[in-house]
């Protein structure tokens, strides 16, 4: 297994509060959200960003490549571009990809296929390998980083908070977040710092994606859907997918945490984004706003000990 060191440690130290305001309007107890749109693009995806780049740099290589719905692209260029070396970005070309100018602007190269995200990360492996690029989409070689990244996001829970959350609700598109956040108090809990592991709530897009197809049907190993029935739209583009690259992982995660996976509706990700600006004052995602939606609709009426933490992955700008 690859170590962070101390110096690879990935940016992260994103703020964890009380959703007081949330907590009211809809009833329920001890709401925390982990905002991980405070970081430096924007997106938990800077966590492992920055180690890729970083990686990539210490193998020698002088670009790095990745497939990305927009969020990843524009954490992947920014860091390259902060560490000086080249990136390039493959994007399907029927996405919005709302970040494109930045992308741009931090000196990316601009792939756009008219291809689905799923196929373009496979058309990316072969390309990044025939033109020795170092590939960081999800699923990739390189992908064992991710895992670690993310599991920051559980140690700085627990120091911040004091404990293990009784829940953690987080979105879900390939899967990896959850999965890593997973990974992280799992590993807290073996060394026995945490007496207990969080049960996890996955939040994804009722459109289309593997983990909440698999949980539904009760199905324990992932199933991958027809790309036909898909649907993909604005709002639910950083989740929607018909192969998750990491959905067994966050599939087992969800099993083995007694949690849940629910599927959310972009009127009701629209909805719950609103509701968390009206109130604390926040703008998200409506994509990241689907885990508290989820999270309100698997603990509401119900009265659970201990908090629940929602991990509100991007912000809305
Ligand atoms: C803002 C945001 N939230 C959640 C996700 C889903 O994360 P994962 O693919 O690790 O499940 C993404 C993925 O692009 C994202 O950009």
């Amino acid at each position: 297994m690859q170590q962070i060191t101390e110096e690879e440690k990935p940016p992260g130290l994103t703020p964890l509060f009380r959703a007081r305001n949330i907590e009211r309007a809809l009833k329920m107890n001890r709401v925390f959200f982990k905002f991980e749109g405070a970081s430096i693009t924007g997106t938990q995806k800077d966590r492992i960003s920055s180690l890729h780049v970083r990686r990539a740099i210490e193998l020698g290589y002088d670009t790095i490549a990745v497939a990305t719905c927009g969020n990843y692209g524009a954490s992947v260029s920014y860091f390259a571009s902060a560490y000086r070396i080249n990136s390039v970005v493959a994007t399907p070309s029927f996405y919005t990809n709302a970040r494109s100018d930045e992308i741009y602007g931090n000196g990316a190269k601009i792939i756009q296929k008219n291809m689905k995200y799923e196929d373009l990360v496979e058309y990316m492996k072969d390309k990044s390998r025939d033109e020795n690029w170092y590939d960081c989409s999800p699923g990739s070689v390189n992908s064992i980083i991710d895992l670690l990244g993310y599991e920051s996001i559980a140690n700085e829970i627990v120091q911040q908070l004091g404990h293990a959350p009784a829940y953690v609700a987080a979105p879900v598109g390939n899967g990896t977040t959850l999965a890593g956040i997973y990974s992280g108090f799992m590993k807290l809990y073996l060394k026995g710092i945490t007496s207990s592991v969080p049960r996890f709530i996955a939040a994804s897009t009722s459109l289309g994606n593997p983990v909440v197809y698999s949980w539904k049907h009760g199905f324990r190993k992932i199933q991958e859907l027809e790309p036909s029935v898909i649907v993909e739209t604005e709002t639910n583009e950083p989740l929607v997918s018909f192969r998750a690259m990491d959905g067994q992982k966050a599939l087992n995660a969800i099993y083995d945490s007694r949690g849940v996976a629910i599927g959310v509706n972009d009127p009701e990700m629209i909805k719950f984004s609103k509701m968390i600006e009206n109130q604390q004052s926040i703008e998200v995602l409506p994509a990241s706003a689907s885990a508290l939606s989820a999270a309100y609709k698997n603990l509401s009426n119900r009265n659970y000990g201990g908090e629940v933490v929602v991990v509100l992955t991007g912000r809305g700008h």
